[in-house]
């Protein structure tokens, strides 16, 4: 049996965390750079967070690196972006898996480069028994569409008589999204001092603590991960009760 946490314990941190990575085309123009350049720095930045996280003990972090919505950017920027991530899953497979990380990748894959799906797969496969860390990366992702997807598959089975609508829950519902198997994040952080989710795990969010920062992507560091950490733990969460 677990034992009883003690009063002195270092609270524990969030289960899940997930972040929206924004602010690194500001961050570029900032220093007069092209947007590309934020995106590299970006990614060096999800590089330090992961590690982060493991030391902080988060065991989930689900991060937005490619909504369905950024295919509408000039397709130059389209293709700088593919062509780091192709790099960014090469170059740090070796390390996440030596980490005991566990990769998986969300999103319409359909609409992604047939060797990035092969790298996908590669790194998902590689790293399918790893429990340290569950890492996320949300690629080519759109919740409007992940639960649209999730519909049509309740409307198919009920077409074919395998489903009574009448029976269709929460947890099949839950169970239909990509994120199956992944708990609801308990924190979500967006970065650049937006202020909205933009299509982000809108159902996976409902009871998820929000916390902005002004930080840009680029420059979030361990101790803005930490902070936002302190400010969700200073969250009541009721998920709809009263408070004590
Ligand atoms: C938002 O900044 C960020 C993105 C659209 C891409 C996120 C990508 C990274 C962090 C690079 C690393 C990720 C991978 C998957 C290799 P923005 O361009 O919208 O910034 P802006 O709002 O300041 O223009």
């Amino acid at each position: 049996m677990e034992p009883a946490p003690r009063h002195d314990d270092p609270p524990s941190p969030p289960a899940h965390v997930a972040i929206i990575m924004d602010g690194n085309g500001r961050w570029a123009r900032e220093r007069h750079l092209p947007r590309i350049a934020g995106h590299k720095r970006g990614a060096e930045t999800l590089r330090k967070v992961l590690i982060a996280a493991g030391e902080l003990g988060i065991a989930y972090l689900t991060v937005y690196g490619f909504s369905s919505e950024n295919w509408r950017r000039p397709a130059d920027e389209v293709d700088e972006l593919m062509s780091l991530l192709r790099h960014y899953l090469c170059s740090e497979l070796a390390e996440l898996h030596a980490n005991g990380v566990r990769v998986r990748v969300i999103g319409d894959r359909g609409r992604l480069h047939k060797d990035i799906i092969a790298l996908v797969e590669d790194a998902e496969r590689q790293t399918q028994d790893n429990t340290v860390l569950h890492f996320t990366l949300a690629l080519s992702y759109g919740s409007r569409h992940e639960i649209v997807e999730a519909v049509r598959r309740f409307a198919q089975q009920a077409a074919t008589g395998d489903l009574d609508p009448e029976n269709i829950s929460e947890e099949d519902f839950t169970a239909h999204l990509s994120t199956a198997g992944i708990p609801d994040p308990d924190l979500v952080i967006r970065t650049s001092g937006e202020m909205r989710l933009s299509n982000f795990l809108l159902w996976q969010s409902a009871y998820a603590e929000l916390v902005f920062t002004e930080k840009l992507w680029p420059d979030f560091c361990k101790q803005d991960l930490t902070d936002a950490i302190s400010e969700f733990r200073q969250r009541e969460r009721r998920y709809g009760a009263t408070g004590v």
